[in-house]
């Protein structure tokens, strides 16, 4: 049973879906959220902030085989032309496969759908390379946030 869980996880069957805020599948996002990018660096997600992301993108990878949500993001509007990519989170064990790849790809199409030109972000810079692959380039110098080193990143769609 674990071969053939393994093989078909290696042929993973994959979809990626838009999350409404608010919905189960958000609550899960929000989890995935903490677990892989707040928790580790000690910090927390506060229920305060969820009003906010109530008129932001949500995008989750789904693995078919248990319905589990095992990635996601956020876009967040920050004008007319611009969206903010945001909270990139692929599972641990899931991490290397390919979903974090596919979740850009999915968020640039949505967005550009969206009528958006331009996706800016703040990369931690160990991170820079994964969207230097992806055809971001940073822009201006490196900058520090609660201890955290980040580099701005652009692209255009
Ligand atoms: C960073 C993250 C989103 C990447 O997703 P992933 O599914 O593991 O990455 P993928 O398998 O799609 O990798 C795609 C390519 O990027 C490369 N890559 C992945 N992480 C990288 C990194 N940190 N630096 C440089 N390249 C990286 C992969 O080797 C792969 O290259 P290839 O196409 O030449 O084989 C994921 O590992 C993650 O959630 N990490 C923890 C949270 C985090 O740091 N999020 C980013 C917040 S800014």
């Amino acid at each position: 049973m674990f071969f053939l869980k393994f093989i078909l996880r290696r042929k993973a069957v994959r979809k990626m879906i838009d999350i409404d805020f608010g919905s189960s599948r958000y609550n899960e996002l929000v989890e995935l959220r903490y677990k892989i990018l707040l928790e580790p660096l000690g910090l927390k997600f506060l229920d305060s902030f969820r009003p906010e992301e109530a008129n932001y993108l949500h995008i989750g990878c789904v693995e078919m085989l248990d319905n589990k949500l095992v990635g996601g993001l956020i876009l967040a509007p920050v004008n007319n032309n611009t969206i903010r990519l945001m909270q990139v989170a692929v599972d641990t064990v899931y991490q290397g496969e390919g979903v974090g790849q596919e979740l850009v790809k999915y968020a640039e199409k949505r967005a550009k759908e969206a009528g958006y030109t331009k996706i800016v972000m703040h990369a931690m810079l160990f991170v820079v390379g994964f969207y230097e692959k992806m055809g971001y380039h940073a822009e201006g110098e490196a900058f520090n946030e609660q201890g955290i080193t980040f580099m701005k990143m652009v692209k255009e769609l």
